[in-house]
C-alpha cells in the first residue's frame, strides 16, 4: 500500500458540514468576538470582515504592551527577554536550531539496542525516565514535569519511545506493493511498531545507548498484553496481542509510561482496503485503541491496556494530581469532530508503588461539553442518554458500560460532548494546572491551521465537573505556525509546541509561509503570552514529535518522524536526513543555554 499519511484525514460526511453549522466553530467565534471587544474597536472591525480562520487569527493576535526591538518572520513582537533568536521558516532538508544550540541523533530506526533487538520506525512520544526515579520516590507532587525533583538524574535514564506506524517503502523494501506480503515481511512490520525502551547515558556532552542493558526492551505488535477494567473481556479478552499505532503518551507519578493507540483502524486491515495487509485473524478488532501502561523499570512486566479510560483514537494522555491525591487523566480523540475526555481514578495516589500501579484500572470517564463548561459522566447506569442512544436502524448503541468504553466516541457524542477540531496533544501547565489542548485542524470545516485552547478547572480542582476555557493561540500566517500537535512545558511554564502539517501539503499553497514542520516556543504569561517563536525547523516531509526534558532542563529530546515520507522511490528520495542516505526517523538530543 502507499504511505500512510496520518494528518491527511479523510473528509467524512460529518466534516463536510459548512463551518457555520459546527457547534465548535460557533463557540470559538463567540469567544473571539468577546475578546475583540476588549482589544479595541479597530481589531473588532477588521476581524468582523474576515472569514473564520483569519478572523480568529486577527482577534487572537497578542498585543505586547512594551515596544519590541524586532519582530518574528510573521511580524509578531519578539520578547526582549527571550533566550534565543527565533529562526526563520526553512525548507531545507536539515534539523535547524537557533545559534548557540547543538543537536545530536541519540538513536535512530534500525539501531541495535541488544542482540537481535533494534529501534522501531517513526518515533513519536518520548519520555526520559531518570534511572533513579523509583529510588527517589517518584514524584508525588508534580503537575506534570520533573521540576519538583531536580535531584533526579539528568545524565542517566531510560528513553521510552513510541513507534507510530511503518512505511513499507523503507521498512519492507522487498515488498512489491501489489502481491500479498509474505509472513516474513509482515513480521518485520509488526516488529517495527510499538515501543522501544532504551537505557541512555550522557558522558562528555554526548548521549550514548547502553547496548545490551537489562532494561533495553522492545514492545511490538506481537507482545503479550493484558487488558484491565470493565471491557477487559471484550472480543475474547483479557489477553491481547501486541500494541500498535502508538502515537503520543504520558508519564505517571509512579514511574510508568502511558502509550496511546491512535490510528488503529489502519492496522490489521487488508492492503486492498487501504491497510497494511497483516493477518487480520490474530488481531481482535476491539483490542486496539486503548491507553497502554508500561513499567520501564520492570523488564519482565506485562503491559496493560486500561479499558476504563475508553477506546477511541487516543492521541495522548496527561496526568494531573489534585490537592487531595485524586489522579486525573486528560485525553483527546484525534479524529475530525471528536471529543476531549477526562478520567478520574477511584483510587488516590499513595506512597505505595504497587498500589499506585492499579490506579488507572478503575474510575469515572467524562466528556467535555464546551458549550456549558461541564464534564459529562459517561456511565451507562447513571446517564440516560447512553441507555437510550440508538443507531440509524433504531437499535440500541450500548448495552453495558463495557459497550460504552469500547466505542467511546459514539458515547461521547450521544451524551452531548462537544465535537472539536481534532484534539492532538493535551498537556497540563506545571505551575497553574491549566490544561492546554492542541486542536490541530479540521479542513472539512475550513479550519486549516488549528488553535490551542486553554481549559481551567473550576476552583482548580481537576476532579471537579465544571471548567472555563479560552483560546490561547490561533494558527495562520499571522502567527507563523499551522496545525499544532505535541505540547510540552518547561520548568518556567513556557510551552514548546511542534507542528504537523501533513507531508502532502507542507511548504506549499496556504502552508507555504511555514516551510517544513517546526517547533515553536510560547510564553504562557505576561505581555508576550501566546506569540509563537520558532525554535526548530525539521528535515523535508517530517513532523517533529515527542519533545521532553531531562529533570535539570539541560537536554530537550525531540523525535523526528517520517522524514522523506513522500519519496517517489527508494532511489528517488526527497530526504536523506540524518546520514545522507535513507531517511531515518530518530530521537535527537538538543543542548544549549536555555536561559538568558
Ligand atoms: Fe499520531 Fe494525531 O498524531
Ligand atoms: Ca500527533
Ligand atoms: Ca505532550
Ligand atoms: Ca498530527
Amino acid at each position: 500500500m502507499t504511505t500512510q499519511n496520518h494528518n491527511d484525514q479523510k473528509t467524512t460526511r460529518a466534516t463536510q458540514t459548512p463551518a457555520v453549522n459546527s457547534l465548535w466553530h460557533s463557540l470559538v467565534e463567540r469567544k473571539l468576538n468577546r475578546r475583540s471587544l476588549f482589544k479595541g474597536a479597530a481589531v473588532a472591525a477588521a476581524a468582523a470582515a474576515m472569514p473564520i480562520q483569519l478572523r480568529s487569527a486577527a482577534a487572537a493576535s497578542p498585543v505586547a504592551t512594551e515596544p519590541a526591538k524586532s519582530t518574528t518572520t510573521a511580524g509578531q513582537p519578539i520578547d526582549p527577554d527571550l533566550f534565543f533568536t527565533p529562526i526563520a521558516p526553512s525548507s531545507e532538508d536539515k534539523l535547524i536550531v537557533p545559534e548557540g544550540f547543538a543537536t545530536q541523533v541519540v538513536t535512530a530506526w534500525g539501531d541495535e539496542i541488544a542482540d537481535g533487538l533494534t529501534i522501531g520506525f517513526n518515533h513519536d512520544f518520548q519520555a526520559f525516565m531518570p534511572i533513579d526515579f523509583i529510588e527517589k520516590g517518584g514524584d508525588v507532587n508534580r503537575n506534570f514535569a520533573f521540576w519538583s525533583k531536580p535531584d533526579m538524574s539528568s545524565i542517566d535514564g531510560l528513553l521510552v519511545i513510541n513507534h507510530e506506524y511503518v512505511n513499507p517503502m523503507f521498512t519492507t523494501p522487498d515488498f512489491d506493493g501489489e502481491s500479498e506480503k509474505t509472513p516474513e515481511q509482515i513480521k518485520v512490520e509488526q516488529q517495527a511498531v510499538g515501543l522501544s525502551i532504551v537505557h541512555i547515558q550522557k558522558t562528555d556532552d554526548k548521549w550514548a545507548i547502553v547496548k545490551g542493558d537489562k532494561f533495553n526492551r522492545r514492545l511490538d505488535a506481537l507482545t503479550p498484553i493484558v487488558m484491565t477494567g470493565p471491557a477487559r473481556n471484550i472480543d475474547g479478552g483479557p489477553n491481547a496481542i501486541g500494541t500498535l499505532a502508538n502515537c503520543s503518551g504520558g508519564v505517571t507519578p509512579w514511574g510508568t509510561v502511558l502509550s496511546c493507540e491512535e490510528n488503529f483502524q489502519d492496522y490489521p486491515v487488508a492492503a486492498a482496503d487501504g491497510g497494511y495487509g497483516w493477518d487480520a485473524n490474530i488481531y481482535a478488532k476491539r483490542h486496539y485503541g486503548w491507553v497502554v501502561e508500561v513499567d520501564p523499570f520492570d523488564p519482565a512486566s506485562t503491559p496493560r491496556k486500561h479499558t476504563a479510560m475508553g477506546r477511541f483514537r487516543h492521541e495522548n494522555v496527561a496526568i494531573r494530581v489534585g490537592a487531595d491525591g485524586a489522579v486525573v487523566a486528560y485525553m483527546g480523540d484525534d479524529r475530525a469532530d471528536s471529543c476531549v475526555y477526562k478520567f478520574v481514578a477511584d483510587q488516590k495516589l499513595s506512597d505505595d508503588r504497587a498500589a499506585n500501579l492499579k490506579i488507572l484500572e478503575k474510575g469515572k470517564l467524562y466528556v467535555a461539553d464546551f458549550s456549558t463548561g461541564k464534564w459529562i459522566l459517561l456511565d451507562y447506569k447513571a446517564n440516560e442518554l447512553l441507555r437510550t442512544a440508538v443507531d440509524s436502524k433504531k437499535a440500541p448503541l450500548f448495552a453495558s458500560q463495557a459497550g460504552v468504553l469500547a466505542d467511546t466516541r459514539a458515547a461521547g457524542i450521544a451524551a452531548k460532548g462537544t465535537p472539536v477540531d481534532r484534539p492532538e496533544d493535551i498537556e497540563v501547565h506545571p505551575k497553574t494546572g491549566d490544561v492546554y489542548v492542541a486542536l490541530t485542524n479540521n479542513t472539512g470545516h475550513g479550519n486549516f491551521h488549528g488553535q490551542i485552547v486553554k481549559l481551567s478547572e473550576a476552583e482548580n480542582n481537576p476532579a471537579g465537573e465544571e471548567f472555563a476555557w479560552e483560546i490561547f493561540a490561533v494558527g495562520g500566517s499571522q502567527s507563523g505556525f499551522s496545525s499544532p500537535d505535541n505540547l510540552t512545558f518547561d520548568g518556567d511554564g513556557n510551552m514548546w509546541m511542534v507542528t504537523d502539517v501533513s507531508s502532502s501539503r507542507v511548504g506549499s499553497g496556504i502552508y507555504k509561509f511555514m516551510g517544513n514542520n517546526g517547533m515553536f516556543f510560547f510564553r504562557t504569561e505576561g505581555s508576550y503570552a501566546g506569540i509563537a517563536y520558532q525554535f526548530a525547523s525539521g528535515p523535508v516531509e517530517c513532523e517533529m514529535t515527542g519533545q521532553c526534558w531531562t529533570p535539570d532542563g539541560g537536554t530537550l529530546f525531540l523525535s523526528v518522524q517520517h522524514p522523506g515520507e513522500e519519496s517517489e522511490a527508494i532511489d528517488k528520495l526527497s530526504s536523506t536526513w540524518p546520514n545522507g542516505d535513507l531517511p531515518r526517523p530518530a530521537s535527537v538530543a538538543i543542548s544549549g543555554k536555555w536561559s538568558k
